[in-house]
């Protein structure tokens, strides 16, 4: 099957070399010229994820993925074009902005010449298929196609599998020849076992939000215990641990931290809650949703990174005025160099405003991580950013930062005091080797 994707940002470019390492050929389209030229010619990729590049590479070596900024001309080739630009939040009210998913429609409505289906890959309101059916429609009143939505569920740090070996694909689809080219698309993985679920159009869309925002409601639930259990005595991992055995409720995202961060679960738990707050008719409408659950879910999670940097701040005291601290990882979660939204631009905040210096180490994000911070120092690694610092603060889940050599931290801090923010160290271990140590719900 021939297909074209438009954008090659996180979602395209992983979505794009997944559909050729299963056997499509893939035409990646972006208006950034010199984005497609890195691509193309020195095989650079605009993201970090583990295991993009060598795929990136191999698919193009293999003639199966190619990547060009004439999106006319791709579009004419392909019998499937995926849209998958950006749907950033808008600064006031958080609705997403969709700018860019519009005047895509409109390129590829130019180009249409015979039965195209096209898809909405990114993430988009309810309805957005809809509107895009019709803008198609306008532009090019003879064009054949269909419009479907196939939301994903990949997460930064872990896409490629999640793609190849994800737990479900949702296809919104009413149309009978666009269901059976979806169908194609994805029998690979169909065929190695992966549910392919086709819903109606609107459904398909609800089902991105709806996922997503269950999620993060079940990881700002757990924040929420794990403060109590600090009240109480009780240790949030093995009250975690032994809640996800029920399978009823599972083990996953039931790790305690400083709060949700990254490009998707705060821009869509948002976005839900403006579509629902949209329909109602005023704030006195009976009939109106209210998403009581979600509004307290953004709400609890704005809360938690301010709890994290208040909580540094009581342990350190309330000036750092000639004091170091040294903050081990930036990004938002660990395998990725994303620092969108990440809770330990809240710490680092709280420190600089207590007049404290930082010395920070994350082992993939320190250039992201230099383009939203102000006057820190970056160090090679974790010991580096130690040394001659008077507190420690793990706040990005880093495999490393579990295993970091307890001796060498204590030696190259001028006092051993360390603050574990994701709950990656033993606190017998540290306190033994003589440690003030805090962490979290324990
Ligand atoms: C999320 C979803 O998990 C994907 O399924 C979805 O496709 C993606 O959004 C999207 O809409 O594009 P992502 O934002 O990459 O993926 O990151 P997650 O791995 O879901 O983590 C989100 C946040 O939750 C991070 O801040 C992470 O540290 C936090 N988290 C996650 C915890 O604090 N505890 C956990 O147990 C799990």
């Amino acid at each position: 099957m021939k297909i074209a994707v438009v954008g090659t940002g996180y979602v395209g470019l992983v979505s794009g070399t997944c559909f050729a390492s299963i056997g499509h050929e893939v035409i990646c389209i972006d208006n950034d010229q010199s984005k497609i030229d890195n691509l193309k010619n020195n095989g650079i990729i605009p993201i970090y994820e583990p295991g993009l590049e060598e795929l990136v590479k191999r698919n193009v070596e293999e003639g199966r993925l190619s990547f060009t900024t004439d999106l006319n001309a791709a579009v004419k080739q392909a019998s499937a074009v995926f849209i998958a630009v950006g749907t950033p939040p808008r600064p006031d009210n958080g609705q997403a902005d969709l700018k860019y998913v519009y005047q895509v429609a409109e390129e590829i409505a130019n180009a249409i010449d015979k039965f195209t289906v096209v898809i909405d890959k990114s993430t988009v309101p309810i309805g957005t298929a809809e509107e895009v059916d019709a803008i198609i429609k306008k532009v090019n009143p003879k064009a054949d196609f269909a419009v479907v939505s196939n939301p994903e569920f990949l997460r930064e740090g872990s896409a490629i599998n999640d793609f190849l070996e994800g737990d479900r694909v949702v296809v919104g689809v009413e149309n009978e020849q666009a269901e059976k080219v979806m169908a194609e698309i994805y029998k690979p993985l169909s065929k190695s076992g992966m549910p392919v679920v086709m819903t109606k159009v609107r459904t398909a869309e609800m089902i991105k939000y709806a996922s997503n925002t269950f999620l993060a409601v079940k990881l700002g639930f757990i924040n929420e215990i794990s403060d109590l259990c600090e009240k109480v005595g009780a240790d949030i991992q093995e009250v975690a641990y032994s809640m996800g055995l029920d399978t009823r409720i599972g083990e996953k995202f039931l790790q305690a931290g400083p709060g949700f961060g990254g490009s998707c679960f705060p821009k869509d738990t948002k976005a839900l809650k403006y579509i629902a707050d949209s329909l109602a008719d005023d704030s006195k409408d009976k009939n109106a949703t209210r998403l009581t659950i979600v509004n307290a879910t953004i709400e609890s999670n704005l809360n938690r990174k301010e709890v994290m940097a208040r909580k540094v701040k009581t342990i350190l005291g309330k000036t750092l005025k000639g004091k170091k601290v040294a903050v081990l990882g930036v990004a938002f979660k660990a395998n990725t160099d994303d620092c969108r939204e990440s809770p330990a631009l809240n710490v680092i905040k709280e420190i600089q405003a207590r007049r404290g210096d930082v010395v920070a180490f994350d082992p993939v994000a320190m250039n992201e991580a230099k383009k939203v911070t102000t006057n820190i120092k970056f160090a090679k690694n974790e010991y580096e950013a130690c040394e001659g610092a008077d507190a420690v603060v793990i706040l990005t889940e880093w495999p490393q930062f579990a295993s970091l050599d307890l001796d060498k931290v204590k030696s190259n801090l001028k006092s051993p005091l360390i603050i574990d923010l994701r709950n990656m160290l033993d606190p017998n271990e540290v306190k033994q080797k003589g440690f003030e140590y805090h962490s979290i719900g324990r």
